[in-house]
């Protein structure tokens, strides 16, 4: 069978290769992967980490089952959580090493993949596998932004930055969830993609140079109720700016690096709640299954051109989500 590897350790490059397919052990299930999806994550794994399979988000078909599993049969759609060792409950460090197409795990840049049976959720006839396939991190994600801890409640205003995978992922859950969307991007024609979609606000944050006092603007001066901040150390002190009193914000973006300084002042006079995310249980992915979401696939490459995808990510001009096509 055949998968990919990152290898090299200074600058890893995608290398296609062969292997023998080992069968599932006790509670495992393999699944022949039928589509990957990126994430912004695999571009920072891609230049850190070498001699793992990688990409975390995959679906596909049941193939063989270990001794001791339930609930699945050969055949069944299935798609894969980020992190198949958290299954529910409190996060450690243990659920995430678990954590796909990262160091020291494979991911699912393959034609099969064996996997804990409890880190599989079954997926409807009616979604694609490459719809699937965009779940388990960004959708999970944005789920976990909106609806972990102070769920966003119908009417609220939510604040979501760009247009990539998290942040489509959010505004369409926010917009079932009856919430009003500011969202500020780039781009003339993602912004008016964003409006076709349901967003009640798009600020062009190239032409809108603070658009954080745009957004202040727009609610009449008192902030938006949750943000959802993708960017991270160039973008938080502008969303805490754009934050109300008492309101939350859900950090998870690494865009802008992992460090930086931060207006502290504005988190505590304005009483607001920080919450880190790093992405969710397979029970959200559950969840997320069952809201019947329709994925924004904004593009597919063949198994072949998976360094394509890699640059067509790495050139953001996506909205939504790039999808790679592992078999037909
Ligand atoms: N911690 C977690 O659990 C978790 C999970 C998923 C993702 N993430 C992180 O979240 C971030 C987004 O991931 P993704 O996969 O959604 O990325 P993506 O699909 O590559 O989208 C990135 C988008 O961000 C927007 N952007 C870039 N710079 C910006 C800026 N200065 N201000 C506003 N928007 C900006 C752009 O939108 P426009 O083109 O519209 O301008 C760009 O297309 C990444 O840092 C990723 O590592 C973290």
């Amino acid at each position: 069978m055949r998968h990919y590897k990152l290898t090299g350790k200074e600058s890893p490059r995608l290398m296609r290769d062969t292997f023998e397919a080992t069968p599932p052990g006790a509670g495992q299930i393999a699944i022949d992967i039928k589509a990957a999806s990126l994430n912004y994550r695999d571009l920072i794994i891609a230049k850190r980490f070498g001699d793992i399979v990688p990409m975390s988000d995959g679906a596909g078909v049941v193939t063989a089952i270990g001794e001791g599993v339930k609930g699945f049969a050969i055949g069944d759609r299935v798609v894969i959580g980020f992190m198949p060792g958290w299954v529910e409950g409190a996060f450690s460090p243990a659920k995430k090493a678990t954590s796909l197409g990262g160091p020291g795990m494979d991911g699912v840049l393959t034609e099969r993949l064996v996997v804990a049976a409890t880190g599989a959720v079954p997926i409807p006839d009616a979604m694609s596998f490459n719809e699937a396939a965009t779940l388990p991190c960004a959708g999970v994600t944005a789920w976990s932004a909106l609806f972990e801890r102070r769920p966003v409640q119908p009417g609220e205003t939510v604040l979501l930055l760009g247009t990539g995978g998290v942040s489509i992922f959010a505004l369409q859950l926010a917009k079932m969830a009856g919430a009003r969307v500011i969202m500020i991007s780039s781009s003339t024609a993602k912004s008016e993609r964003a409006r076709a979609l349901g967003a009640d606000e798009v600020i062009n944050y190239r032409t809108c140079e603070s658009w954080e006092k745009e957004v202040l603007r727009l609610t009449g001066g008192i902030g938006v109720d949750l943000a959802v901040d993708v960017v991270g150390p160039a973008t938080l002190s502008r969303t805490l700016e754009a934050t109300r009193f008492d309101g939350r914000i859900s950090l998870m973006g690494v865009i802008s690096g992992f460090d930086g300084p931060v207006n502290t002042g504005a988190i505590l006079e304005k009483r607001i709640t920080l919450q880190g995310i790093y992405v969710g249980p397979v029970a959200m992915l559950r969840s997320l299954v069952a809201t019947g979401i329709k994925p924004q696939v904004d593009q597919v490459f063949g198994f072949e051109d998976a360094e394509a995808a890699y640059e067509a990510l790495q050139g953001a001009g996506h909205f939504g989500k790039l999808v790679i096509e592992v078999a037909d």
